[in-house]
């Protein structure tokens, strides 16, 4: 698929992105400002690609999802510059009509990040028929404990949250002291979803070498312990997904995914 023009004119000639690939086990939450302008250029198409393709499908396939909504919440915990959430609002654009108000709590622990991110979905509003709320929420979080802090931040219940290769980073940094990460974060995240709410997954297939497991099968022990209820997933070990703009032809991007239906 193609980045959309003025989203690519955006992002790499006002904002000034780079295209730079990095290694695999990244930890983005320590990047500074050229770290992230390489991180927009590079790994933010990739995730707007993954989100435009789950949640096309997903909505095609399940046409009473969302129909009559007026007003939607989403929660993304980790959105980094936020590719993802302006995927899921593109489709959103073009698959449910009746929308009027979408209202967003975007949450990660790199301030850099955020900024970006701020830029790139205040000039989304410009090219989307909905109005856009967005509520962006800086909150480093160190370890398991932590994650209460956050009942502050998130003190009401969602429509959709979503998380992209964010959890795979606490499972890199052991924040929570050799636990599952997903299950924990799952655990937490799940109360604050509405009933029939849905919560999207998305993370790096890799063998992490803290956990010493590869993480779509971590992944899938977490979610099994919280006995989610998986309603869609990626067919086979990962989905590869391929996004073309101005600094890249097909760069592909292979991921796993679960979504939990409430
Ligand atoms: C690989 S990036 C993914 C960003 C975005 N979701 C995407 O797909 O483009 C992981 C994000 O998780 C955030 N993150 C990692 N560990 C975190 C922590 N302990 N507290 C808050 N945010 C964290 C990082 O700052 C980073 O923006």
């Amino acid at each position: 698929m193609l980045l959309p023009n003025w989203l690519d004119n955006f992002i790499y000639n006002d904002l000034n992105a780079k295209y730079c690939r990095s290694n695999a086990n990244i930890t983005v939450i320590d990047w500074d400002k050229n770290d992230i302008l390489n991180y927009l250029g590079t790994y933010f198409p990739r995730s707007y690609a993954e989100a435009y393709c789950i949640f096309t499908e997903y909505f095609q396939n399940n046409t009473d999802t969302f129909a009559d909504k007026e007003e939607l919440t989403i929660f993304d915990f980790g959105c980094g510059t936020g590719g993802e959430i302006i995927g899921l609002l593109t489709v959103l654009n073009e698959l449910r009509p009746n929308l009027k108000i979408v209202k967003i709590v975007a949450l990660d622990g790199n301030q850099n990040a955020l900024r970006l991110y701020d830029k790139v979905i205040t000039e989304l509003q410009n090219h989307i028929d909905f109005c856009i709320e967005n509520d962006t929420a800086l909150v480093p979080i160190g370890d398991f404990y932590d994650l209460h802090i956050l009942d502050d931040v998130i003190d009401k219940q969602f429509d959709v949250i979503i998380s992209f290769k964010a959890i795979c980073e606490f499972v890199t940094k052991d924040q929570f002291e050799k636990h599952n990460a997903y299950e924990h974060i799952v655990k937490f995240l799940t109360p604050k979803l509405v009933k029939d709410g849905l919560l999207l997954l998305v993370d790096v297939t890799s063998y992490n070498d803290t956990s010493q497991e590869w993480l779509p099968n971590m992944m899938d022990k977490g979610l099994s312990a919280t006995k989610s209820f998986v309603t869609a997933k990626n067919r086979g070990n990962n989905q590869t997904f391929l996004i073309t703009h101005s600094h890249k032809l097909n760069d592909c991007s292979k991921v796993a995914w679960r979504m939990i239906k409430k």
